[in-house]
């Protein structure tokens, strides 16, 4: 028999009344909410079939015909640069017998070809050729084009939008705009791109990411040892996103302006911000680096992450051996990694225990406060 916590309706009654509540009384997130199937169906539809969605950076498509593939919520999707340059997304289901037609990341030439009866699609979404087709009656190339996904950039990242109804992106982030601008993250050259399957919740990886409450304890051997008095600072949040800053010390050795870098001034060139762009776009935005992962959840328990790391362009500029500044980056980003993976795959099975219940929040973790709060505006409870 189902556990009544674990009904959707009273786990959104838990969940509103925890978001009417103030920020220095809030619970975190009944176990109930990582863990429910019909919860995580309720978000699928709610939120990652509705909201904008990040499937990478403008960088990640330098070429025309390069190409990424994403599901979002069991949705199919490609995203790729056309022969005009510009970014474009479609349904990445063929039109025929409906196979899936490209798969991971990689360029696809001028065109879409499917693998099983080798449709034909151009960059636009055109179908352009179907082998023997000519035999049937009335069938006409012209009136088959992939649905196109409305694509939007930010920053130099790129977010799909499932639902044409969606507001747009740009006008719900123009306050956050306005304070992020002088880092110039446009200009930060990727470094890092990886795939991740890490068996937990997406909203505990969420979590994890936005607090920094953990690093000294999780990451006492990496990033913990900086981890300095001038913790957090909390910045009101917008409807479609969460940002506060992170002040480094002095003596940091990441995370501070380079010396080249005029576009900073005073305290903020040792300040990173935390941005979540609503759900599930994490992002570290720092004087030096640009670390994010998009969150694609599967299921409960499941959550595929796309990590990816970007460096301001005066450091770049620096950099002599490439593929040594590539392998340090990434053997501190896996250690990195390796710490909260293991921490949030040992969280994920404890969440089912009947005895699990949410504890009260300390004041840097507003961001669990602001996701709940969120989620509740979004599921309209
Ligand atoms: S399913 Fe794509 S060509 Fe048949
Ligand atoms: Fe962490």
């Amino acid at each position: 028999m189902m556990d009544p916590k674990t009904r959707p309706s009273a786990l959104l009654g838990e969940l509103a009344a925890n978001a009417e509540r103030p920020f220095s009384e809030a619970l975190g997130f009944p176990a109930a909410a990582y863990r429910s199937p019909e919860f995580a169906a309720l978000e699928a539809e709610k939120l990652f079939r509705k909201e904008w969605v990040c499937v990478g950076r403008t960088d990640d498509l330098p070429k025309v015909g390069d190409y990424i593939a994403t599901d979002i919520a069991g949705v199919p999707v490609v995203t790729l640069r056309d022969k005009t340059n510009a970014i474009r997304s479609f349904s990445n289901v063929c039109l025929h017998r409906m196979m899936r037609l490209l798969a991971g990341r990689g360029n696809c030439g001028g065109r879409i070809t499917c693998p099983y009866h080798a449709w034909t699609y151009n960059l636009k979404g055109q179908l352009v050729g179907a082998a023997h087709m000519d035999r049937t009656p009335g069938f006409d190339l012209a009136a088959h084009r992939l649905p196109a996904l409305r694509t939007e950039l930010w920053q130099g990242w790129i977010y799909v939008a499932l639902d044409p109804e969606t507001p747009p992106l740009a006008g719900r982030l123009e306050a956050l705009d306005r304070m992020i601008e002088p880092y110039g993250a446009p200009a930060y050259g990727g470094a890092l791109r990886e795939e991740m399957a890490w068996k937990t919740n997406w909203k505990s990886l969420a979590e994890n990411y936005m607090e920094d409450y953990h690093v000294p304890f999780v990451h006492r051997t990496t990033i913990g040892i900086y981890a300095d008095a001038e913790f957090s600072e909390h910045f009101e949040s917008g409807d479609a996103y969460h940002s506060h800053a992170y002040v480094r010390g002095e003596s940091s050795p990441r995370g501070l302006a380079h010396p080249g870098n005029s576009r900073l001034e005073g305290r903020w060139r040792r300040t990173s911000l935390m941005i979540c762009i609503y759900p599930s776009h994490v992002i570290t935005l720092a004087p030096d680096h640009l670390w994010s992962l998009s969150l694609l959840p599967n299921g409960t328990g499941e959550v595929k992450v796309r990590f990816g790391l970007s460096y301001a362009p005066e450091l770049l500029a620096e950099v002599n051996d490439w593929d040594a500044f590539v392998a340090e980056r990434k053997a501190t980003f896996d250690a990195i990694n390796a710490e909260d993976r293991r921490t949030l795959e040992g969280l994920y099975p404890a969440l089912a225990s009947p005895l699990a219940t949410p504890g009260r929040l300390s004041y840097l973790e507003r961001f669990t406060y602001d996701l709940n709060r969120y989620i509740c505006r979004r599921l309209e409870v």
